[in-house]
C-alpha cells in the first residue's frame, strides 16, 4: 500500500520504517528541511537501536522517500498518517495546533477519499472535530484514530511485536484498510469508535503512570517501616492478577508522554465535568518523589548543598535513549542547583546544556561530595566502585533506581542509599 507519513519525529520514523518492513511504500513529509536532508543522506535524527540501518535499507530498496512539502508527500497515498507533536499547552491541555494546521493544509491536497490516520496522542473528541473540520471545507477525506504504543528504546521491537493494534473508525471499510497494513503480524485487533480509541491511549498511559507511582510510594512506605521494597514487589508481582511489569521504583516518570498525557487527561475529564482525583494524586506523588530524592542527596552531601559538588550518573529519562525531555534526572538536578550545588553529570548517550557534562562515570565522581544514580544504564553496574570511592570527596551513593549492588558499593567503603531498602 502507498502510505504517507506526516512528521518525521519519533513515532513517524519508527512507523515509516515498520511499514516499509511490512512491504509498504512510504513517503514522509517533514517541515524541517535540515531534517529531510539528513534523512536523505541516510542519517536518523533520533537514537533508537537499529533504526539508522533499517531506514537506509528501506531507502536502498526504494520503499521510502522524504519530502519537505507535505502536499508532495501525500501524492498517491490512500492513507495519511499524522505523526505530529501534541505538546502540553496552557493549563495542561494538549496543544493540537500542529495537527489542525496540517489537516487544514492537506484537506483538499490529499487524494480523493483518502483517510487521515491520527497517530499523535490526542484528547478524546479530536478525531470527531477533525472530521467536522474536513467536512466544513468540502474535503472527501475521512478520519481514523490509530494510537501508538511504542516505547522509546524498544520502538523497533514494539512495532513488530505489538500487544494490540487499536483502530477507531466511522466506517468499517476504513478500519479494514488500516488493519490490512499489518497483515502477517500476530496480534489482537481492537476495532472501535474514534473516541474510544483515543481514550484507550490516555487510559493506558495514565494506568501505567499510576502503577509505577504505586511502586514508588510503596518504596517510601517500606523505607518508613524497615522493609525491603524489592522483596516486597517480588512477592507482589507473582500474583497473576498483578503481573511483573512497571513496578520498578525510581525517581518518578519522565519522557515525552506520561507527564503530558496524565496532565491532559485531567483536563479532558475536567472539561467533561469529572474530577479525576486519583490521577491528580498520582501527579502530586510523582512530583514529590523527585523532591524526596533531592532531599536524600542533600543529606548524603552532609545536610546542605551550597558549595557542594554532586556527581550524577544518567541524564536521559530512562536507559536506552538519548531523550532528556521531562527527564527525572534533569528535574532533580535543577532542585539541587537551586540549593547551591554544582552538578557534574555523565550519560552514555544523553547530554544537557544545563549541566557540566563529564566524559566518563569516573571523571564525574572526582571530588564529588555525593553520587546520585539517576538513570538505570547497565554500564553503571560495571564501574569499579573502589575507584569511585578513591576519587570521591564524600562517601555516600544515592541510587534512585536501585540499580547498583548495595554489597559491592558498601565493600568499597561507601554508604549505599537506595529507595525503600534497608539502610536507605
Ligand atoms: C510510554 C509508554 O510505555 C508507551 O506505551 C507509549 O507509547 C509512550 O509512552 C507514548 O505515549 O508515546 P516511554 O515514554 O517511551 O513510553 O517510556 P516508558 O518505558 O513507558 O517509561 C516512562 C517513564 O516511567 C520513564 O521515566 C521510566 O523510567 C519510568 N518507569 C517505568 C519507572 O520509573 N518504573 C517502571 O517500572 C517503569
Amino acid at each position: 500500500m502507498n502510505v504517507s507519513i506526516i512528521g518525521a519525529g519519533y513515532v513517524g520514523l519508527v512507523s515509516a520504517w515498520g511499514l516499509t518492513a511490512l512491504g509498504h511504500r512510504v513517503s514522509v513529509g517533514e517541515a524541517d528541511v535540515g531534517r529531510v536532508d539528513r534523512l536523505k543522506a541516510g542519517e536518523t535524527p533520533i537514537f533508537e537501536e537499529g533504526l539508522t540501518e533499517l531506514l537506509s535499507g528501506a531507502s536502498e530498496k526504494d520503499l521510502i522517500s522524504y519530502h519537505s512539502s507535505n502536499a508532495e508527500a501525500v501524492q498517491g497515498a490512500k492513507l495519511v498518517f499524522l505523526c505530529l507533536p501534541t505538546p502540553e499547552g496552557a493549563d495542561g491541555r494538549a496543544d493540537l495546533s500542529y495537527v489542525e494546521s496540517v489537516v487544514d493544509e492537506l484537506a483538499n491536497a490529499v487524494e480523493p477519499d483518502s483517510v487521515f490516520v491520527v497517530k499523535s496522542t490526542v484528547p478524546p473528541g479530536t478525531a470527531a472535530s477533525l472530521r467536522k473540520r474536513l467536512a466544513d471545507v468540502g474535503s472527501s477525506a475521512r478520519v481514523v484514530s490509530h494510537p501508538e504504543f511504542l516505547r522509546e528504546g524498544n520502538a523497533v521491537f514494539d512495532f513488530m511485536n505489538p500487544d494490540r493494534i487499536v483502530i477507531g473508525a466511522y466506517e468499517a471499510e476504513d478500519a479494514d484498510l488500516v488493519a490490512g497494513l499489518y497483515d502477517g503480524l500476530e496480534t489482537e485487533f481492537i476495532l472501535t469508535d474514534v473516541t474510544s480509541a483515543e481514550m484507550i491511549k490516555y487510559a493506558s498511559n495514565a494506568y501505567l503512570a499510576t502503577r509505577l507511582t504505586m511502586a514508588n510510594t510503596l518504596a517510601n512506605v517500606c523505607e518508613a517501616v524497615g522493609a525491603d521494597v524489592l522483596d516486597v514487589l517480588a512477592g507482589v508481582r507473582l500474583d497473576h492478577r498483578i503481573g511483573p511489569h512497571f513496578l520498578q521504583p525510581g525517581p518518578g516518570y519522565g519522557g515525552s508522554c506520561f507527564p503530558k498525557d496524565t496532565a491532559a487527561l485531567i483536563t479532558v475529564a475536567e472539561d467533561a465535568g469529572y474530577d479525576f482525583e486519583l490521577l491528580r494524586a498520582v501527579i502530586e506523588a510523582d512530583d514529590r518523589q523527585r523532591h524526596r530524592i533531592a532531599e536524600k542527596v542533600r543529606q548524603a552531601a552532609g545536610g546542605g548543598l551550597r558549595g557542594r559538588r554532586v556527581a550524577m550518573w544518567g541524564v536521559a529519562f530512562k536507559a536506552g535513549t538519548d531523550d532528556v525531555r521531562e527527564s527525572p534526572a534533569l528535574r532533580i538536578a535543577r532542585l539541587l542547583k537551586e540549593d547551591g550545588a554544582e552538578v557534574v553529570a555523565y550519560d552514555p548517550k544523553a547530554s544537557s546544556d544545563e549541566l557540566t557534562m563529564s566524559p566518563s562515570a569516573l571523571d564525574a565522581v572526582t571530588g564529588a561530595d555525593a553520587l546520585l544514580v539517576a538513570t538505570e544504564w547497565p554500564e553503571f553496574c560495571r564501574v569499579d566502585m573502589v575507584e569511585v570511592a578513591a576519587r570521591m570527596k564524600g562517601h555516600r551513593v544515592v541510587d534512585s533506581r536501585n540499580l547498583l549492588d548495595p554489597a559491592q558499593v558498601r565493600a568499597a567503603g561507601l554508604d549505599y542509599w537506595g529507595l525503600g531498602r534497608p539502610g536507605a
